[in-house]
C-alpha cells in the first residue's frame, strides 16, 4: 500500500508506519504518536507477510482520535476471519476489501465491504468509474467460494491452518531456525535466515529444487539487500487443503532444514525431492 510505483503511491500522499523493532510487532503507541503529527485522511491495514493478531478496535481509536476512517485490507486473513480464527475487521472499519483467492480459497478476484452510507459513493466509483462489465464467471465462482467458506467443515479447516501454523514455526524453531516476531497466529511466518547465513532467494531456489514452495521475503529491518532478503515466507494453507496436520506438519520442518543445510549438494537435494515427493503422494490435491 502507498508504494511510489503502485496507484495508490502516485495518486496519494502516504506516510508508513511499521513494527517495533524488539516485538517486530505494530507499534500501536507508536502509530498514535505518528497520526497525531501526520493528521491523515486515512488510516489503512493489512498485510502480506504478517504472522500477528491485527487489533482493530485499537485501530479505529487511532483513527477516530485524529478524524480519520480506517480501511482494512483483509486479504491475507479474510479465511481466518471467515472461519473465526481471526478477530474479524467489521464494525470496526468504514471499509474493508479483501481478494477472494488467498486464504478464503475462492477464485482470483476481490470484494469491497463498507459501511452502508459510503455504499452508493464505492459502487459508482467501480462503474462506471474504472469497471466497465461485471464478470459472471467470477460472481458465479465467488458465490461458491462464500457458501463453502459457510459451512461447519470450513472453521475447522481454518483451525488447522493455524495449528499447522504454530506446529510448523516449532519445528523450524527446533531445528534453529529463527521466527520473526516469536511465533505466529495466523497463516504464515518470516523465518530469518541470517543466523544460518543463507539469504531468501537462495533458500526459495533450493527449497524449490526439493519440490518445496516458499519465497524469498524481506524481515522487518532487514539488512540483506531487497532482491536477496534475510528471509522466506511460509504458509500453511495450500498443505492443510491436503489434509495435513501437525505430526506432518513437524515433517515439513525437517524437510526444510535438511535441504536448506544440504543446499550445495545434489545428490542430498534429490533425496529430499523424493521424501517431498512420499509426502505429497500420501495427501494427494482434493478434486
Ligand atoms: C494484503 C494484500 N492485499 C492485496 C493483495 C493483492 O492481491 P492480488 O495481486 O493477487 O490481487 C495482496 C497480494 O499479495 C496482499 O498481500
Amino acid at each position: 500500500h502507498g508504494h511510489p510505483a503502485n496507484f495508490s503511491g502516485k495518486f496519494y500522499q502516504v506516510t508508513h508506519y511499521g513494527v517495533d523493532e524488539k516485538t517486530e510487532q505494530i507499534d500501536y503507541d507508536a502509530l498514535q504518536r505518528q497520526a497525531e503529527e501526520v493528521r491523515p485522511v486515512m488510516i489503512t491495514a493489512g498485510a502480506s507477510a504478517y504472522p500477528r493478531i491485527i487489533d482493530f478496535p485499537r485501530l479505529r481509536q487511532i483513527a477516530d482520535s485524529v478524524g480519520a476512517v480506517l480501511f482494512i485490507d483483509m486479504a491475507h486473513i479474510a479465511g481466518l476471519v471467515a472461519g473465526g480464527q481471526h478477530p474479524s475487521p467489521i464494525p470496526h472499519a468504514q471499509f474493508v476489501t479483501t481478494t477472494t483467492h488467498k486464504s478464503l480459497r475462492g477464485p482470483r478476484g476481490g470484494i469491497v465491504l463498507c459501511e452502508e452510507k459510503f455504499a452508493k459513493q464505492i459502487d459508482s466509483t467501480l462503474f462506471p468509474g474504472v469497471q466497465g462489465g461485471p464478470l459472471m464467471h467470477v460472481i458465479a465462482a465467488k458465490a461458491v467460494c462464500f457458501h463453502e467458506a459457510l459451512q461447519p467443515q470450513f472453521r475447522e479447516y481454518q483451525r488447522q491452518v493455524v495449528t499447522n501454523a504454530k506446529a510448523l514455526a516449532a519445528g523450524l524453531a527446533k531445528h534453529g531456525y529463527r521466527i520473526v516476531s516469536g511465533g505466529t497466529d495466523n497463516h504464515l511466518m518470516l523465518v530469518d535466515l541470517r543466523p544460518k547465513e543463507i539469504n531468501g532467494k537462495e533458500a526459495q531456489e533450493v527449497l524449490d529444487r526439493a519440490g518445496i514452495t516458499v519465497n524469498k521475503n524481506a524481515i522487518p529491518f532487514d539488512t540483506y539487500p531487497i532482491f536477496k532478503p534475510g528471509g522466506i515466507r511460509v504458509g500453511t494453507p495450500a498443505v492443510t487443503t491436503r489434509g495435513m496436520k501437525e505430526e506432518e506438519m513437524l515433517e515439513v520442518a525437517d524437510l526444510i532444514a535438511e535441504a536448506l543445510s544440504n543446499r550445495n549438494d545434489t545428490d542430498a537435494l534429490a533425496r529430499v525431492r523424493g521424501k517431498v515427493r512420499e509426502l505429497t503422494r500420501r495427501f494427494p490435491v482434493p478434486i
